[in-house]
């Protein structure tokens, strides 16, 4: 996680026009453009004319969005060999050159064109819609002489393309500049490389920076995305003489650019009208596994496990286990166990969700199939990976390597196939556990070894079982842990006998509780990390105030929590009770929970978009099955955001569940002694009559997702009116501004999930509705997420004022002698009937 690197600081570009200005549409033969002027396209999106930076003298000619502040250049003339002052004039000559003039009549810059020679008899000049600068013929007016687009500055807009010459290997792409206010020729270049099969890389100088990758057919490799832009189409065109990369808008209404920006980064934005400025959507390099080759030939690089990122691929060990160990990459990867292409039995692992090497050593064909591909790297002893050349359709085409694979790293979504050589006793060790499953090898392998230790584990825990029940045991004792639960769905056909731990098992755990190891302190007691003896991570909840309740009862209870099994649950594993201790067991979650993402402003820019849906679809999914799927149908009645755990792969799991039950028996529907929940995530009819069901819950679910989507706690936001959240979001709903709702770092991926995160706020709306009978029920809810209903107006919600208890005509609670406590924990309080 570390290796993320916090976005670029927007790249916006503060100049100043000279005041006083008259606008030209053209400019003819004799005309032309002095400082005072501008030109302007047709419909008036793009600008042209002289300017100058904030803080210096030095004049530019050159082009900018007409209607975007601050002005935001695209293109620059002389970027190299600015006017010292203000008073030059860009002139056009009967050659058809366009030329920068310094006072004296001096030319400072010229356009070249190789079409010069030709005869010219009335040139001019024009800006067109689409932001390119175009001197043509008016005799001949398709025959453009000189256009912009072909010398490109640190700017690519739609219709702009990178260009390289097959034949000379010469290219046309970014530059970028020397200083954000300096647009000198600086030292990075975006382009495409046309060595091998081509891609678009970064360079410094002669040195490879970054490889976006090659082209797949939909997208360049190296991008993780598994979602097609669809407002955009990129393309990529290879022909004999040339080959081009670009893109076009198939929506005309995004606004959208990449530059190249004088760090050496690549990004692309697209403005927003809501909120009146560029969003980033993209930037590359933007991990430490997008630095080029990072860990050497042979091996991958994965930014989840850094900092150890570099692994080598199966089939290879470090060539320098010494240097691998200390993280010195560079020397990359040998062979285990060296090819053997005379006798025809190498063969070759897939590696899937990849970003393909380097193809600066390749070689590729177009009509070959993957089979034809497979066999032609086979016939070919240097040859050492292929991979689908287009991976549209089912794949086709054939790209294949030479020598040693640079350069591949796992993408966190999206990539492909990629299939590399690896000697016959290699690849039979490896497929044939390959063909139980599908994860990383390596992982397979562990994973069969410790499938077999359960099984044998589980088979004498079962004799174990078997003999203690016989013995009819009183205390409980030591079980170690197992469980036959299937990762997928319940199973509450089949009871789990719960593992009971015993206490100096869950002491030495926890190292005696110390307080080191104390993760958090929540509704029902604190929690602290463990490790048991086998080296599972546990988490131990311990449990207080539990008066009340015989252990019996309690292992009962707990027994019947343990049996509610589901992807979106935090598992119980075991629990002890003794010596007045109550002590429940979960797995361990290693992404912590929800609140410590989106509440903290360097980790919210890790969750984009998507991730905060999928975690919004599964907390819905959790608690529909808690709700109405479930055998003992729970509610919950303290959801809130950091009992949202997440996993490895942030797959959301609520955790609490049933615990109020647990400690207090089934009180089903109603009204009840004990209110608790959490200030900012309890409903109104729950805080004032202490009346609950399934549909407080939802408005605890209502609460989550618009703090999920705004990144803002409910309790603590405060608006210039005193609003909370809720009463933001409302407000902001009636003014039909919904989406200024929205967390700033869920920019990224803005545009292309709008609908999606308009429809999340309304839901949410829908949640948190005054009246219990108006919020939907969580199959409702789920429905909604899927799109797969439609989705009615939602009235005003229950919102505390900023001070509860304060007359502000918005109050909608008023509180009786309840104390809230100021901080994150769930409070329980005993109201009278
Ligand atoms: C440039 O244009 C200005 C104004 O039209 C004119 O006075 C000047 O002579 C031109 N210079 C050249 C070199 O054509
Ligand atoms: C532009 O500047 C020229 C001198 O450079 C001056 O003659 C002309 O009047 C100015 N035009 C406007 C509209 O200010
Ligand atoms: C200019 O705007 C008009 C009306 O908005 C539109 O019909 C026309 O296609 C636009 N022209 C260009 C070149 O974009
Ligand atoms: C502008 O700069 C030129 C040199 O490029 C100089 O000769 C001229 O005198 C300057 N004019 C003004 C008004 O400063
Ligand atoms: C113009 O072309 C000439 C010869 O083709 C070349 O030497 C010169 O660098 C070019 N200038 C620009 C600004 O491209
Ligand atoms: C995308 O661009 C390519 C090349 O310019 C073109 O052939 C293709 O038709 C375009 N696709 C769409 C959907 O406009
Ligand atoms: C390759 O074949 C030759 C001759 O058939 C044999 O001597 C050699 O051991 C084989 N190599 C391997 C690695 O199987
Ligand atoms: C590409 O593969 C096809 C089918 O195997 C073959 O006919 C063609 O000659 C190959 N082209 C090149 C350039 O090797
Ligand atoms: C393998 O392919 C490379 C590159 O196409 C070629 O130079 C070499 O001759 C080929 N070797 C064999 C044995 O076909
Ligand atoms: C792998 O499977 C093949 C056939 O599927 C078998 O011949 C071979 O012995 C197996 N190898 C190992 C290491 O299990």
């Amino acid at each position: 996680m570390e290796s993320f690197k916090v976005l670029l600081v927007y790249t916006f570009l503060l100049f100043n026009l000279i005041p006083t200005f008259n606008t030209l549409e053209t400019i003819v033969l004799g005309q032309s453009l002095k400082q005072n002027e501008t030109l302007i396209s047709k419909n008036e999106t793009f600008e042209a004319g002289f300017f100058n930076f904030q803080n210096s003298n030095f004049q530019y000619f050159g082009i900018w969005y007409k209607d975007i502040s601050p002005k935001t250049l695209i293109w620059i003339a002389n970027k190299d060999s600015p006017l010292q002052n203000s008073s030059g004039s860009l002139n056009l000559t009967d050659k058809g050159t366009l030329v920068v003039l310094d006072s004296k009549g001096v030319m400072i810059w010229s356009t070249n064109s190789s079409k010069t020679a030709t005869k010219v008899t009335k040139p001019i000049v024009e800006l067109l819609e689409s932001g390119n600068l175009i001197v043509k013929d008016e005799t001949n007016p398709d025959d453009v002489l000189w256009q912009s687009f072909d010398l490109p500055s640190d700017t690519l807009i739609p219709g702009m393309r990178l260009r390289t010459d097959l034949v000379t290997g010469d290219y046309k792409g970014l530059v970028s500049w020397t200083d954000t206010e300096d647009p000198a020729t600086g030292l990075y270049s975006y382009h495409i490389d046309s060595t091998g099969f081509p891609q678009v890389v970064i360079t410094k100088g002669n040195k490879l920076l970054f490889r976006v990758g090659s082209w797949n057919g939909n997208i360049l490799s190296g991008i993780a995305s598994t979602t097609l832009y669809k407002a955009y189409n990129f393309s990529f065109v290879i022909t004999d003489k040339e080959v081009s990369y670009g893109y076009d808008l198939l929506d005309k209404s995004v606004v959208s650019r990449y530059i190249l920006t004088s760090a050496g980064q690549i990004s692309r934005y697209t403005f927003s009208d809501q909120l009146n400025s560029w969003q980033i959507f993209f930037v590359g390099p933007s991990d430490q596994c997008d630095n080029y080759a990072l860990c050497g030939g042979n091996a991958n690089c994965d930014a989840a496990n850094s900092p150890k990122v570099c692994d080598c691929l199966e089939g290879f060990i470090p060539k320098s286990q010494e240097n691998w160990d200390s993280q010195k990459w560079s020397d990359g990867c040998v062979r285990k166990v060296k090819l053997d292409c005379d006798n025809n039995s190498d063969g070759f692992l897939k590696h899937v969700g990849m970003k393909l090497p380097d193809t600066s050593k390749s070689w590729f064909n177009k009509s070959m199939n993957l089979d034809e591909c497979e066999r032609f790297c086979l016939g070919n002893c240097s040859c050492t990976a292929y991979a689908s050349l287009d991976i549209r359709n089912g794949g086709s085409g054939c790209l294949i390597w030479f020598n040693n694979i640079l350069d591949v790293r796992k993408l966190p979504s999206g990539g492909q196939d990629l299939y590399i050589r690896v000697a016959a006793s290699e690849l039979v060790l490896l497929t044939n556990i390959s063909d139980h499953n599908t994860g990383s090898k390596k992982k397979k392998l562990a994973g069969i070894i410790v499938g077999c230790i359960v099984f044998i584990v589980i088979l004498i825990v079962l004799g174990f079982f078997m003999h203690r029940r016989r013995k009819k045991l009183e205390k409980p004792g030591v079980i170690p842990i197992f469980s036959f639960e299937n990762q997928t769905e319940s199973k509450e056909n089949e009871d789990i006998d719960i593992p009971i731990f015993d206490l100096p098992t869950i002491a030495n755990a926890t190292n005696n509780f110390s307080i080191d190891n104390k993760l958090g302190q929540g509704g029902f007691g604190p929690v602290y990390k463990g490790k048991l003896e086998n080296g599972q991570d546990i988490a131990v909840k311990r449990l207080c105030n539990t008066s009340g309740q015989g252990p019996k009862e309690f292992i009962n209870e707990v027994k019947l929590i343990a049996n509610l099994q589901h992807r979106n649950l935090v598992k119980l594993l075991g629990c002890c009770i003794q010596n007045d201790e109550k002590l429940l067991v979960y797995e361990f979650m290693i992404n912590r929970s929800l609140d410590y993402f989106i509440f903290d402003e360097t980790r919210k820019s890790l969750l984009h978009w998507t991730q905060r849906f999928q975690i919004i679809c599964g907390i819905a999914r959790g608690l529909l099955y808690l709700h109405e799927d479930s055998r003992l149908r729970i509610i919950h009645r303290d959801l809130k955001t950091s009992n949202i755990l997440l996993d490895k792969n942030m797959i959301p799991k609520i955790s609490d569940f049933g615990l109020a039950r647990t400690l207090w028996g089934d009180e089903g529907e109603g009204e009840t002694r004990r209110v608790v929940g959490t200030y900012g995530y309890i409903s109104p009819e729950f805080a004032i009559r202490g009346f609950f069901s399934v549909k407080s819950d939802v408005f605890s679910f209502g609460v989550i997702i618009l703090e999920t989507i705004s990144g803002k706690k409910n309790r603590e936001y405060v608006d210039y009116d005193d609003l909370d959240l809720l009463g933001f979001a409302w407000r902001m709903w009636s003014e039909q501004t919904p989406l200024k709702l929205i967390d700033e770092t869920l920019r990224d991926s803005f545009v292309e999930a709008e609908p999606e995160i308009s429809r999340c706020i309304q839901i949410g709306l829908l949640c948190v509705q005054e009246r219990a009978d108006d919020r939907p029920d969580m199959s409702a809810a789920v429905l909604m997420l899927n799109g797969e209903k439609s989705l009615p107006n939602p009235k005003e919600p229950a919102f505390y004022p900023h001070q509860l208890g304060s007359s502000s005509g918005t109050s909608k609670l008023h509180s009786n002698n309840e104390v809230y406590s100021n901080n994150e924990v769930s409070m329980t309080l005993l109201q009278a009937r």
